[in-house]
């Protein structure tokens, strides 16, 4: 029988189980359908669909609304049977077994997003398999390289500071441990290159390639994930590179809504909350964040992990009838984290912590961990121990 081992570097998952990534999409599928259905768009498009935000909003649209997907995603399948490939790998398996199931097409593309024939291949998949057209396009690419699709070169993202350092607490999940980092203030090409990066230009280019191929309905919308966050996360978030990188993703849309006025189409930033992902497990202090707002937010009831935020964004604001804009538009479901006393009892509770209390019932740290773990495949809930060899996970087809 394959051992699934969880190996942890740093707060970088290795390893993974991939009977229990299938498991975890079925939990939010089931997720999804407990909630029942709502109207919402037939035909979508999503660009980094193969975890955490993006595969939440596939599963919520998929199995809430009966929407057609395509997912574009990178990710690797298995080699042997220490290299079982990534986790995203399986979950866009899982999703399209269990939506193909139902009826519903959705087709997985893994690949270069970046990249000019990503997009036509999407383009002529659209034309010629998909009915013609989309009506929403979901952004939810995370990534720490780019490369620019005109002149060949590769652009690497740096969660940094900028100004001055920033000195604070980080958690391990490694080792369990507490420790105080330093992060650097970025130098004035690492903010170029990380804005590059994860800043809107691929989003512009995507919208632009679909609009000029013609294979957006009247009325598209197309959403783009943001964060801001709060006094507690400021310095390194909000005031550092990536900060800089969503504020290009803010400019971005208004060339994308005036490029889609004719079609009477909508460019839509959501700041989305603060959830465990692989993209955020990185980013330094983030972890220490977290365990102190999750508790705070589990005690109010109000803690989401991807898939009951994103199904909210989509079934009650932006199909439903409860959506919060902010002054210059933005969709606004992190209202819930930016609750005044929610951020005032995070910041009291992280103000307490140390080496020794980090991990206790004080934080959230088993909630982070867990959901840490979900990621791979492991702690999953309803996770059921099969006999699996390298060849059946082979013979897997995305
Ligand atoms: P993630 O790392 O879980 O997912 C990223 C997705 O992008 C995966 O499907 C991956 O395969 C895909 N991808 C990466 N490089 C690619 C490439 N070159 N070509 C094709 N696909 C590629 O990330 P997460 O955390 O779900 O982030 C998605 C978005 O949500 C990001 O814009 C992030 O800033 C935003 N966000 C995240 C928050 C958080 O707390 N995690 C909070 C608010 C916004």
């Amino acid at each position: 029988m394959m051992e699934f081992t969880q190996n942890i570097r740093g707060n970088v998952a290795l390893g993974i189980n991939p009977l229990g990534c299938k498991q975890e999409v079925l939990n939010q599928i089931n997720y999804v359908k407990s909630k029942g259905t709502y109207e919402g768009p037939k035909k979508v498009l999503i660009i980094g669909a193969s975890s955490s935000y993006g595969l939440a909003t596939r599963i919520s649209l998929a199995f809430g609304t009966g929407a057609d997907t395509i997912g574009v995603s990178y990710e690797k399948g298995p080699k042997n049977e220490k290299n079982l490939g990534t986790a995203g790998w399986y979950n866009n398996i899982a999703f399209r077994e269990t939506a193909e199931d139902e009826g519903l097409i959705a087709k997985n593309f893994v690949q270069d997003a970046f990249s000019h024939e990503s997009k036509q291949e999407v383009i002529d998949y659209i034309k010629n398999e998909f009915g013609g057209k989309v009506d929403l396009v979901v952004y939810s690419l995370a990534s720490g390289r780019r490369t620019d699709p005109d002149t060949g070169e590769t652009y690497t993202s740096s969660i940094k500071a900028i100004g001055e350092p920033v000195v604070g607490p980080n958690i391990n999940m490694q080792n369990q441990s507490y420790y105080t980092e330093t992060l650097d203030p970025a130098t004035d090409q690492e903010i170029a290159n990380t804005v590059k990066v994860m800043g809107g230009e691929d989003w512009e280019l995507w919208m632009k390639a679909l609009k000029e191929a013609d294979v957006l309905t009247d009325g598209v919308l197309t959403t783009n994930y943001s964060y801001l966050g709060t006094e507690l996360n400021h310095d390194y978030y909000g005031g550092g590179t990536l900060g800089l990188a969503k504020a290009d993703c803010d400019e971005k849309t208004e060339n994308i809504n005036a490029l889609l006025a004719d079609i009477n189409g909508k460019a839509q930033i959501v700041v989305a909350t603060a959830v465990t992902t692989k993209a955020s497990s990185v980013i330094p202090f983030f972890p220490v964040y977290c365990i102190g707002l999750y508790k705070v937010m589990a005690e109010k009831g109000t803690h989401e992990t991807p898939i009951m935020h994103q199904d909210r964004i989509y079934r009650e604001m932006i199909y439903g009838n409860k959506p919060e804009y902010d002054e210059v538009g933005r969709l606004r479901p992190d209202n819930w984290e930016l609750d005044s006393d929610t951020q005032a009892k995070t910041k009291e509770l992280i103000l307490k912590l140390t080496e020794e209390n980090f991990a206790s019932d004080l934080t959230a740290y088993d909630v982070f961990y867990k959901e840490f773990s979900n990621l791979s495949g492991f702690m999953v809930d309803g996770y059921v121990e099969k006999d699996v060899t390298i060849e059946d996970l082979k013979a897997l087809h995305y």
